[in-house]
Formats: structure tokens, sequence, C-alpha cells
């Protein structure tokens, strides 16, 4: 882009357009103020770009002075597609199929307790969750987040996805947030007569979601005969192939303690895994139970 200057003394608009007139017995003060604000003279610049052509702008001298003067046109489209981002990321933080009380929470909404040793650590892996978001891309690690009922797994992955949504948002971005049960669930539903998704097509959609939680994984997500119990481990397992191939990272929170976890999953799905994981255990005190009222009557 190409851009040149003109004289533009012969164009200035007459001083008594800029400046104010003066009001008896308030002009020294007036006067005073006036000499020290910016110059507003405006100077005419021409610009050049591969898109909207020749054209000319009229911009304070301040502005031509930065020698830097952008195709105006170029700069309101930016301007409209950077407020029309801002819009749809606000909506798609507004619908995420999260719990509800973690929908647009942030790592503000994180209390910090326990001793020094748990706070240390706790903060340690606070640190990493706004990295790991901040940096979100393709090829990024899985994260595991195991431990006992109540110890915020399932709030640290929500203030996570919540975070890369913020920082990380682009136009095509999709997010998920699935209970492993709830799955098991929709895949069923996809063999009705009247679904329009096939299993297949449910699967690849979840697969390719930019970011995907899956959510208390072993929690009532096996049918209790041993054949189906099979299938559905298979089917999580075709997901987590699938985000695999596509260099998609995978957020897991479970119960299970990591090694039950990955003899849960099976070899080819925690093969996978474990090729780039961070493990994360909670083990600290539950939430619930600190905070929690319990009144024996
Ligand atoms: N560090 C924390 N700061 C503030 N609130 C928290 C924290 N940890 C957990 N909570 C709150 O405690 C409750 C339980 O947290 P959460 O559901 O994330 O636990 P969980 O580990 O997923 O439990 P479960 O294994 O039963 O699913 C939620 O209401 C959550 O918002
Ligand atoms: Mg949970
Ligand atoms: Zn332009």
């Amino acid at each position: 882009m190409n851009t040149a200057y003109e004289n533009a003394s012969l164009r200035r608009p007459r001083p008594e357009l800029l400046e104010p007139t003066h009001t008896a017995g308030r002009g020294n003060a007036l006067d005073s103020v006036m000499s020290r604000m910016p110059s507003f003279n405006t100077v005419s610049v021409a610009t050049d770009c591969a898109k909207h052509g020749k054209q000319r702008w009229q911009v304070t001298e301040a502005v031509a002075n930065t020698g830097n003067v952008q195709c105006q046109k170029c700069q309101w489209e930016h301007d409209a597609q950077q407020e029309q981002l801002q819009y749809l990321k606000g909506s798609l933080l507004a619908s995420l199929d999260i719990p509800s009380e973690h929908i647009n929470a942030d790592f503000s909404q994180w209390t910090v307790g326990g001793d020094d040793q748990t706070r240390a650590r706790i903060a340690k892996i606070i640190n990493f969750a706004k990295h790991y978001a901040a940096n979100y891309r393709k090829g990024h690690a899985n994260i595991l987040l195991t431990g006992n009922t109540g110890t915020g797994k399932t709030k640290l992955a929500c203030l996570i996805v919540n975070e890369i949504v913020r920082q990380r948002y682009y136009a095509q971005m999709t997010v998920a947030f699935k209970r492993s049960g709830q799955i098991q669930h929709e895949i069923k539903a996809t063999w009705d007569k009247t679904s329009s998704d096939s299993a297949a097509t449910y699967i690849e959609r979840l697969s390719r979601s930019t970011a995907l939680i899956i959510d208390e994984v072993g929690e009532g997500d096996t049918s209790a005969v041993d054949k189906w119990a099979d299938k559905d481990r298979e089917q999580l397992s075709a997901i987590i192939d699938r985000r695999y191939q596509l260099r998609l990272p995978t957020i897991i929170t479970t119960n299970m303690t990591e090694k039950e976890f990955y003899d849960h999953m099976g070899d080819r799905a925690s093969d996978r895994l474990r090729q780039n994981i961070v493990q994360i255990p909670c083990v600290w005190p539950s939430y619930r139970v600190l905070t929690g009222r319990v009144r024996t009557l």
C-alpha cells in the first residue's frame, strides 16, 4: 500500500473555522487552554490499496506525520469484522452447552483453599490452565482431570474452555461439553428411524469440535450388559481416535484413577491420548463439603 502526501498548506481550513471565537472576560484563560491543545489542522493524504484503489482522506497533521495512513475503507471493513467477531464470540460463550453455573465464568471464580502446599499446587495448576488456553491450537495436549467428587474437575474444565473461547476465538470455532453417558445416550438416539443424524455423522461432528470436554467418564456411561458396555467404550474410543487424526485435543474428567481410566478406555484410545497428555489429579478436599451446610435435625 502506497501512501503519498500532498502539500496541504493551501487546503487548510481558514483558522476562524477551527478555533472558537473568544468570549469577553474569559479570553486569557481560553487562550492558555487552547495553546496547550494539540493541533487539529487537517491535511489531505492519498492512499492506494489493492482492494479500493486510489483514495484521499482528510486526517489530522499528527496522524499524517506518523507516515502510516492506511486505506480507511480497509480500516472500516476490519473494524466491522472485529465487531462481528466480538458478537459471535459473545453468543458462543453464552450458548455453550456447559452447566449453567459455568457459563461465562472465568478463573477469578476459582477459590484457592487448603494448606500452603495445596495452595501452591493449585496455583501451579491454574497457571498451567491459563497458559494452555492462551496457546490452544491443533496438536495441543489432552488434559485428564482425575479425583474425588466435588473437587472442581468439571469447573476447571469449563473455565479452561471459556478461556479458550475468549483468547483464541475465530468465526468457525465450535465447542462441545458432553457428559460421557450423554454421548452414549445421543448415539443411541440416532438409531431411531426418525433421527436426522446417523451415529457416524454424530461422532464425526462431535469429533470436529474445536474444543471438547468429555465429562464424568465411567459415571453411568456404559450399559449394564457387557456386550453393550464394550460397544459404548468403542464409540468413545472412536471419538478419541478421530480427534487424534484431526490433531484436536480432548479435555476429560473422571472419578477413576489414571490407571482405572486407561484400563477402562482400552489400549487404542489410551495410547493415542497418552501421546500428549497433561494429567491433573485433583487431590484436595471436596469444595462441596468444604462450603456445604449439612444439618442433622
Ligand atoms: N476452587 C473452587 N472455587 C470455587 N468453586 C468451586 C471450586 N471447586 C469446585 N467449586 C464448586 O463446587 C461444586 C463442585 O465442583 P465440580 O462440579 O466442578 O466438581 P467435580 O470434581 O466435577 O465433581 P464430580 O466428580 O462430582 O463431578 C461446583 O458448584 C463448583 O462450582
Ligand atoms: Mg464433575
Ligand atoms: Zn482499502
